[in-house]
């Protein structure tokens, strides 16, 4: 069994479950309204998915990545008390209708999270350069940082309802995607094995390579800023600029970061969902631009189809590998197909329930059966690896190796 030190190592064997949790709250909300036996809240579903399901994964891999990528000692036993009390404070107070309270959690989890990587970086070996993409990381908590003060002062009367419009999808999909952008511009081309910029170019004078090294940096925080913009812009009432703005965004630098408009070389079914969630982001992101009747449901292929496949393939990734049991990946695992197959009934059930009206809460429970099947599944699938201890020479050695296969 895992001790307390394993999970300051390794924080994900505790936020993944948790995560999955979070996951189910937030969709079987919408089965228990389609039966009759809640009311429904929007609000309520957004936040739980974003603060509860997707923060987790965010928080159980960062925690876990960044001291390994700065070469930087792990999770202090405070550092994680505090995340993990914020973590289960959030949906608590949410779902006792606790809005503020709940959102003033989330910037509590985004505060302690940027402590985490500030300390880590300052902390880092000097010879050790952090890959550029992560740039994206501070950008996300920008994003989710003041899209969440706008949030609370609307919702407290003290803005008028633009902040409203500019906060709720600033903390939302500006937080998730600019953590997408990082994380997963620098990840998935290596998982994929396909044409990645190197993290320190090499072969080039010291003075050089710090230069191209600043001159992405550079170009990356331009590209922020632009994200950021975007959200002021729905502000306005510009909705349809907006998303095409984001749109154009996302593809850009995904382009750029991961070439995701090859086909992975790794044959990997884990590696082909992390591929198709790439795509899933960008269609739903242009289908929300251009379809503006159809944009929440559009935006729900980036939700489902993005950011659900792209945790669940990451996440069995991991859970694998730290366990020892990477070869596993290799191999056919049912619980891909299930979750393959959950989420492409999730996902056209929701993009049905939208051209259904007489039928909506229907197909939007029918979508929440279809995940809370894969999220169950991958939760009992996942369990006995996080939960298996392995030792901490070999656990040293793992990580070292997919260090080299990731930075090379
Ligand atoms: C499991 C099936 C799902 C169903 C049936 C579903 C259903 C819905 C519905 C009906 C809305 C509109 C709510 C309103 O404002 O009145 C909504 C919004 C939203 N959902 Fe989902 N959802 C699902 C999964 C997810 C997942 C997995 C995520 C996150 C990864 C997510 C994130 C969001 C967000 C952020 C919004 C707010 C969108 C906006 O208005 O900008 N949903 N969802």
């Amino acid at each position: 069994m895992v001790t307390w030190s394993d999970l300051r190592r390794e924080p994900f064997r505790l936020f993944f479950p948790l995560g999955i949790l979070g996951g189910l709250v937030g969709s079987i909300h919408w089965l228990a309204y389609a039966a009759g036996w809640t009311s429904s809240s929007g609000f309520y579903h957004a936040s739980i998915q974003v603060g509860a399901y997707m923060s987790l994964f965010i928080v159980g891999f960062l925690l876990t990545a960044l001291p390994r990528f700065t070469s930087a000692p792990p999770a202090t036993s405070a550092e994680l008390i505090v995340i993990l009390a914020l973590c289960l404070a959030q949906p608590l107070c949410l779902s006792l209708g606790y809005w503020i309270a709940g959102e003033a959690c989330f910037m509590g989890i985004l505060l302690a999270l940027a402590a985490f990587a500030l300390r880590r970086v300052a902390r880092r070996r000097a010879e050790v350069s952090p890959p550029t993409e992560f740039v994206w990381i501070p950008i996300g908590i920008l994003h989710g940082l003041t899209g969440t003060s706008l949030l609370i002062l609307g919702q407290a009367g003290l803005l008028p309802a633009w902040a409203l419009a500019v906060g709720r999808p600033m903390a939302q999909q500006g937080f998730l995607f600019s953590i997408v952008i990082g994380v997963g511009g620098f990840m998935a081309p290596r998982l994929m094995g396909r044409g990645m910029l190197p993290a320190t170019p090499t072969g080039v004078s010291e003075a050089h390579a710090r230069r191209v090294r600043m001159r992405r940096v550079a170009w990356h925080v331009v590209a922020g800023l632009v994200f950021f913009t975007s959200f002021w812009v729905e502000g306005r009432g510009a909705v349809g600029w907006a998303y095409r703005l984001r749109a154009l965004l996302l593809t850009v630098e995904l382009a750029w970061t991961s070439r995701f408009y090859l086909p992975p070389a790794s044959p990997e079914r884990y590696v082909r969902f992390l591929w198709v969630s790439l795509w899933m982001i960008v269609i739903g992101f242009w289908g929300a631009g251009l379809a503006m009747r159809f944009r929440v449901a559009m935006l729900h292929l980036a939700f489902l189809g993005g950011l659900s496949l792209m945790t669940f393939a990451v996440a069995t990734m991991v859970v694998l590998s730290h366990a020892g049991e990477g070869w596993r990946l290799r191999q056919p695992l049912w619980v891909l197909r299930v979750i393959g197959a959950g989420i492409a009934v999730a996902i056209a059930a929701r993009l049905a329930a939208d051209f259904m009206p007489n039928r909506f809460f229907t197909l939007l429970g029918l979508a929440a059966f279809a995940w809370s099947a894969a999220g169950v599944s991958w939760f009992v699938f996942a369990l006995p690896f996080v939960v298996r201890q392995v030792s901490s020479a070999a656990f040293d050695e793992m990580h070292e190796e997919a260090k080299r296969r990731l930075l090379k």
